[in-house]
């Protein structure tokens, strides 16, 4: 896992705790990724290994990589009587990753028997668990059964992946990816007032064919509406995404389309559109398509100096989705400008907004350091409906994304 994925840099965890169960599995290792990833966000992670654990990783792994504390036997001397209590009275949430058979077993019969059992039955926030094991253990009736029980009881599956385990059996049973251990742990720490809503987010630049192999696009790299259709759904909306190509990775629960061309972009967002509740048009759309060529190469021998090649105008999505709103839908759109300060981008943004009549809009400075295409972090000019303006400095796109969507709840 790259520790630069989506959402590492937001400021928004900052002093939550997370409790994180490690049980014995190959995959153990793998968990220092999202502890690390957590505690450059400041997130407080606290972690039990179990007896199984222990046989493939230490404790001092976790405490060297910021880990505090770190429980290993219930009774082990010098340990505080009530270390099973513990993480039940401070932490916000608790994952437990790779969840072995055993564990899920010990959990859905509430037992106590050792220090991850009996945190997680005096445990009662949100409980995440993604399992890992042979996939004839996965796949075994009384696997799935305690796997059910615990689902009845609220805990959230993070299902295990398909593929070749370590003993060599193909089939269901590796851990989820690291990314998605993450987002999930994110999730179970954020506010879910977004429960309820479906939000399409259009995300990521298009491309135009002209000849055979050359196209017109431009270098939106899809974070900014991937950090959007991310802080939707960590705060519990159900979430469409329409990526042109290149966007980043997005969790597996968000409805991904991919498209590529302006026309396809519209038509993917048009046929969800009126099943949503909120729409955030942050895809860097091309205005004008080439007139195509032809599916041949164009060749250059013979081609006129200073030829012309014609542009035809695309379909505006926000506009024209903005002007089909159903009652209590919303709409978010972005502006990118080449502007020489904020005051001169907040006009431009104004002006845009009433042209495409969204019911808020950002717009980002795209000639500036630190903003715009590419860049990991944004400086805004909000304007909305209402006349109320702000102006952002430069913060993590994920921050900004978060504050975008609480101005459109505001609304
Ligand atoms: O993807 P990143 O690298 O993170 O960069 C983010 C961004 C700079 C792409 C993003 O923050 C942004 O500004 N997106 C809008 C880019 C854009 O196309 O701006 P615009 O001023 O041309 O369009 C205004 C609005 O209309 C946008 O919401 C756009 O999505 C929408 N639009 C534009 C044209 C079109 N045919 N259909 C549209 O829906």
């Amino acid at each position: 896992m790259s520790l630069d994925c989506l959402f590492s840099r937001s400021r928004h965890f900052a002093g939550k705790r997370l409790h994180l169960g490690i049980c014995g599995s190959v995959a153990c290792y793998r968990l220092t990724d999202v502890l690390r990833a957590l505690r450059l966000m400041d997130v407080h992670v606290s972690v039990t290994l179990t007896a199984g654990a222990r046989q493939f990783v230490t404790p001092l792994l976790f405490e060297a990589l910021g880990a505090m504390p770190v429980y290993g036997e219930m009774f082990a001397p010098g340990e505080d009587p009530f270390a099973h209590l513990e993480p039940g009275q401070h932490a916000q949430a608790m994952l437990v990753a790779p969840a072995s058979a055993d564990a899920l077993s010990r959990l859905a019969q509430g037992a106590a028997s050792d220090m991850l059992s009996a945190q997680a039955l005096a445990f009662e926030g949100p409980l995440l668990l993604a399992p890992a094991m042979n996939p004839r253990m996965w796949r075994h009736p009384a696997t799935q059964a305690n796997v059910a029980t615990l689902r009845e009881r609220g805990a959230r599956l993070i299902l295990p992946d398909c593929g070749r385990a370590a003993c060599g059996d193909e089939g269901q049973g590796r851990l989820a990816p690291v990314e998605e251990l993450f987002w999930h742990a994110l999730r179970a720490l954020s506010p879910q007032d977004m429960a309820g809503r479906r939000v399409l987010v259009t995300l990521g630049p298009t491309r135009e064919p002209w000849d055979g192999v050359r196209y017109w696009s431009n270098p939106s790299s899809g974070q900014m509406g991937g950090a959007l259709a991310l802080a939707a759904w960590l705060r519990g909306a159900e979430v469409t995404a329409v990526c042109g190509p290149g966007c980043p990775a997005l969790p597996s629960e968000i409805r991904r389309t991919e498209v590529l061309t302006a026309r396809d972009m519209f038509a993917a967002a048009a046929e969800v559109w009126p099943d949503m509740h909120l729409g955030c048009f942050t895809a860097a759309v091309a205005d004008f398509s080439p007139e195509p060529y032809g599916p041949d190469k164009f060749k250059k021998e013979g081609a006129q100096d200073g030829f012309s090649v014609r542009f035809l105008t695309n379909p505006d999505i926000l506009a024209t989705l903005s002007a089909r709103r159903l009652p209590g839908q919303k709409t978010l759109g972005f502006a990118a400008e080449t502007a020489p300060d904020m005051e001169a981008l907040m006009a431009l943004a104004r002006a845009k907004r009433a042209r495409k009549d969204a019911d808020l809009l950002a717009g980002n400075r795209v000639n500036g350091e630190g903003s715009g295409f590419g860049s990991p972090t944004n400086s805004m000019a909000v304007t909305d409906r209402n006349g109320h303006e702000e102006i952002w400095p430069q913060q993590a796109k994920s921050d900004v994304a978060w504050e975008l969507l609480s101005w459109l709840l505001r609304l």
